[in-house]
């Protein structure tokens, strides 16, 4: 029996073939038709009037802040509850993550508590370039009120939609909030291109910057000539093809995602002391990974036993993510918390979600949490 993984990637028949195709188009490099195709695809669906193809989520992060103004002696406003590269992403700039608390029930960036923290930021004079949200799990973070909130201060939105392609908040698809949005195409994502990202945006003069600063700064001159830093951060032809071919399949795959999520509800359905993590209100959630909360007092078991029940069984699970403000490398950096985050790291649970498991796979890990939860135990 093979390893089942939390979200393996998902690539056949159709992959194959339009990587063969650029391949033989001899367009091996990073630019070219696919790029441009995959480009107006990705707009297109996130509704957006620009995509920049990057080598990475991260990239497309790094560039948007060094355009939003983000460097030295700038501030970021920061979801704590996220991966690291989009804490990362702020101080490649020379700017300082501030970090930010969590809703509860979605684990995305409270709005009440952004409030506070852009008043008490103000009031000491700090200098705040920008405010990512966080789609955490591909579930859209709350921008109703987020975008209110940014808009009434004049501060841009830099919306990490890394894991939510294919979700959407209040009927817009995730990627088309913020004065820019990244997605990420990374191999464990909702679609992948081994490894890559974009940046959305419907300002113009925003993507040629990206564009420009992505492919080393080059002036359009026929020596080469640089007036600044660029990066080398352009996807290639061969990857956006696959990333083209990929896009094709993201309702199918999004489907299968949340067929997964309705088995798990059914297995947790009445289990005292266990939520499905985003349940409420997950009706245009991209599913990218379902997640258990426990509460180990009524449940009666810890988060950590039943990923070591599957973990001998060769089955990958995860605790959500570690807070930006709990990781050493952060230590000491500013934070305004209630908490939430805390709980959340330490009641989750990621369980197998990817559109690429076989029936079979999802009765292996089915039967095992059934076994798991049926043992008998005494209370702890
Ligand atoms: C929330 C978030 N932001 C940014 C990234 C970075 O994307 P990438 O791995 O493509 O650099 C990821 C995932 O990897 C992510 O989950």
């Amino acid at each position: 029996m093979s390893r089942i993984y939390l979200s393996a990637p998902d690539v056949g028949a159709r992959e194959e073939e339009m990587c063969i195709a650029a391949l033989r188009s001899g367009w091996v490099a990073p630019l070219g038709p696919m790029v441009d195709a995959f480009e107006e695809a990705l707009a297109d669906r996130c509704a957006r009037r620009f995509a920049v193809a990057l080598s990475s989520g991260t990239a497309a992060l790094h560039l948007a802040l060094l355009e939003l103004g983000a460097g030295p002696g700038k501030v970021v406003i920061v979801p704590t509850m996220t991966f690291a590269a989009t804490a990362n992403a702020v101080v490649y700039t020379g700017a300082t993550p501030v970090f930010v608390d969590c809703d509860l029930h979605s684990g995305n960036l409270d709005p009440d508590l952004l409030e506070d923290a852009l008043r008490s930021l103000a009031r000491e004079g700090a200098d705040i370039a920008a405010v990512i949200a966080v789609d955490l799990l591909g579930h859209c973070a709350d921008y109703g009120r987020i975008d209110d909130i940014c808009e009434s201060v004049g501060i841009p939105l830099l919306s990490d939609a890394a894991e939510a392609l294919g979700a959407a908040y209040a009927g817009r698809p995730a990627g088309s909030f913020g004065t820019a949005a990244i997605l990420s195409f990374n191999g464990n994502k909702v679609i992948s291109t081994s490894g890559g990202g974009a940046l959305l945006t419907d300002d113009e003069r925003f993507a040629e910057r990206v564009r420009y600063l992505s492919t080393q700064a080059k002036q359009p001159m026929v020596h080469y000539e640089h007036t600044e830093v660029g990066y080398n951060y352009r996807l290639s032809n061969v990857l956006a093809a696959l990333g083209l071919a990929q896009l094709e399949r993201l309702d199918e795959m999004i489907t299968r995602r949340r067929r997964w999520r309705e088995g798990y509800c059914e297995i947790f359905a009445d289990v005292e002391g266990v939520e499905i993590f985003q349940r409420d209100g997950d009706s245009e959630d991209n599913c990218w990974l379902t997640a258990i909360l426990i509460d180990p007092v009524i449940a009666r078991w810890k988060p950590a036993e039943l990923a070591a029940v599957l973990s001998a069984a060769d089955i990958e699970s995860r605790p959500l993510w570690k807070p930006m403000h709990q990781q050493p490398v952060f230590a000491g950096a500013r934070a305004f918390l209630r908490g939430n985050a805390d709980r959340l790291f330490a009641a989750g649970l990621a369980l197998p979600s990817g559109s690429s498991l076989a029936p079979t796979d999802v009765e292996r890990v089915h039967t095992l949490i059934r076994s798991f939860l049926s043992t008998p135990r005494n209370c702890r």
